[in-house]
């Protein structure tokens, strides 16, 4: 009997899909380049092995799988992957399916596909989120390559994928690496997500003089609101834990030195390229960057002194960090949405907003009550600015006063929140109706002749009666 699909890679994220995939009643072969971790994973896999069969070469991977064959990969982004692509290729028909289902750079996956439709076999590149509990149990899929590939896999890229009221949170993006693009601006959404949360607990820390663990209780508490996330709930969850050796919070314990595997800044240097303003999701790669300079950071601190002890009281309201973390959240995902859009006309993509916020309310690291809302907000008008839509437009009058008191206190008093003072930058500006690139364009004019536009009449190059 033949596998309906197979898998290469049985790392966590591999050895957990591929589970799921058996749980869902598929035949599935699988393939790892080490064979014992293969027999390890088949034997481990109690109730579900009669669904897998463990292959110990590329080769019985490949006849193991019932024609016209799917296999996904999932190895480590980059040369890996061309790697298996290209042993893969001795073996397989060109009507076969590869699916990469890694966090592969979605330049990579337009290359691929490209190749792929030169000499096949096919190609499918798919984001999927949602870490080792998301893999296991119903990760969020975002694919990318051609339609009738999405199709023919979609059966069980669906089965496998999380449910949100019984729909699954899994979609085709479009053509090349759409489904790779998507994926990475989420990653960049989750970092700058992630960075506010973490600049929000340092002025309940250091300014608030709050505990570990009463800021794991307020947490706990908006995650009952409008935050409710699981980003939030996991922040909870880590600010509650004690360290099993020490005996104190575990968050007192842990580095603040921040890893990234590079998702996000992929998501800023192609903002950068498609001039899509994302300065929240920037601010939070700069500041996993700068935690990685610890001896920089001790010199500073004792040349310039730290942060003052504490904020004096009153200064905020129990109920501040709450609401500016909620007109945050809004800037930054009105940011990234508004990036998704603007990729459409130079990559000739037609990205489904209002579908993209359906598959992230479940399964994915980002999932969150709020996308359910943007969900709705974008299918009313799929054109309009999140920050526009009444729902979070009444939201942001209420909450970006909150922003801008966080934002100002931490200033005053010396604690760093450059996501959130990016937030609020955007918000300023995009409420300004008149800017100051007026100065900007007179400055160009001066030492270049560049032109400007002016306010009272039409045309676009007109020059100013500077002197040399
Ligand atoms: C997800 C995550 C995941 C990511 C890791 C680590 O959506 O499941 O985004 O894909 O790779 O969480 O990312 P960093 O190492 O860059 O923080």
């Amino acid at each position: 009997s033949h596998s309906q699909i197979g898998l290469i890679g049985l790392g966590t994220m591999g050895a957990m899909l591929a589970l799921n995939i058996a749980e869902k009643g598929f035949d599935i072969a699988v393939f790892n380049r080490t064979t014992s971790v293969t027999k390890t994973f088949h034997e481990n896999a109690g109730g579900l092995a009669s669904k897998i069969t463990p292959c110990e070469t590329i080769e019985a991977l490949v006849h193991a799988i019932a024609k016209p064959r799917a296999i996904i990969l999932m190895v480590p982004a980059g040369d890996p992957v061309d790697q298996q692509i290209a042993a893969l290729r001795d073996y397989l028909d060109p009507d076969d399916l590869i699916i990469d289902a890694g966090n592969a750079n979605f330049h990579d996956t337009d290359r691929r596909a490209a190749e792929a439709a030169k000499a096949g076999p096919r190609f499918l590149g798919i984001g999927v989120s949602g870490g080792e509990e998301g893999a296991r149990n119903g990760p969020a899929i975002m694919g990318g390559g051609e339609q009738q590939d999405w199709d023919r896999v979609a059966p069980v890229l669906t089965a496998i994928a999380a449910k949100f009221d019984g729909t699954p949170c899994a979609g085709f993006m479009g053509k090349g690496g759409s489904g790779h693009f998507v994926k990475a601006v989420h990653n960049g959404i989750e970092y700058a997500d992630m960075e506010m949360i973490a600049e929000i607990y340092g002025v309940m820390r250091d300014g608030m003089k709050m505990s570990a663990q009463d800021c794991g209780d307020a947490f706990a508490k908006w995650d009952e609101g409008p935050l409710k996330s699981y980003l939030i709930e996991i922040s909870g969850k880590v600010a509650r834990t004690a360290d099993p050796e020490s005996g104190k919070p575990m968050l007192d314990i842990i580095l603040d030195r921040a890893g990234q595997k590079g998702t996000g800044r992929w998501t800023v240097i192609e903002a950068q390229h498609l001039a899509a303003p994302v300065p929240v999701i920037e601010a939070a790669v700069m500041a996993r960057n700068l935690s990685a300079r610890l001896e920089a950071r001790k010199q500073g601190q004792d040349l310039f002194g730290s942060a003052p002890e504490a904020l004096p009281e009153g200064t905020l309201s129990a109920d501040d960090p709450e609401h500016a973390l909620i007109a945050g959240k809004i800037l930054c995902y009105a940011q990234g949405f508004e990036m998704l859009r603007s990729a459409n006309a130079p990559f000739d993509w037609d990205l489904p907003l209002p579908e993209i916020a359906l598959i992230w309310r479940d399964g994915c690291i980002i999932r969150s009550a709020m996308l359910d809302d943007m969900a709705r907000a974008l299918t009313e008008a799929p054109e309009r600015n999140l920050m526009y839509a009444p729902y979070f437009a009444a939201l942001l009058k209420t909450h970006h006063a909150a922003l801008r008191k966080m934002v100002s206190v931490a200033a005053t008093y010396g604690l760093a929140v450059p996501a959130l003072s990016m937030a609020l930058s955007y918000f300023d500006t995009m409420r300004t109706e008149r800017g100051t690139a007026n100065m900007i364009q007179g400055q160009r004019d001066f030492f270049g002749a560049h032109g400007f536009e002016r306010t009272d009449r039409d045309g676009t190059d007109f020059h100013g009666p500077w002197a040399m």
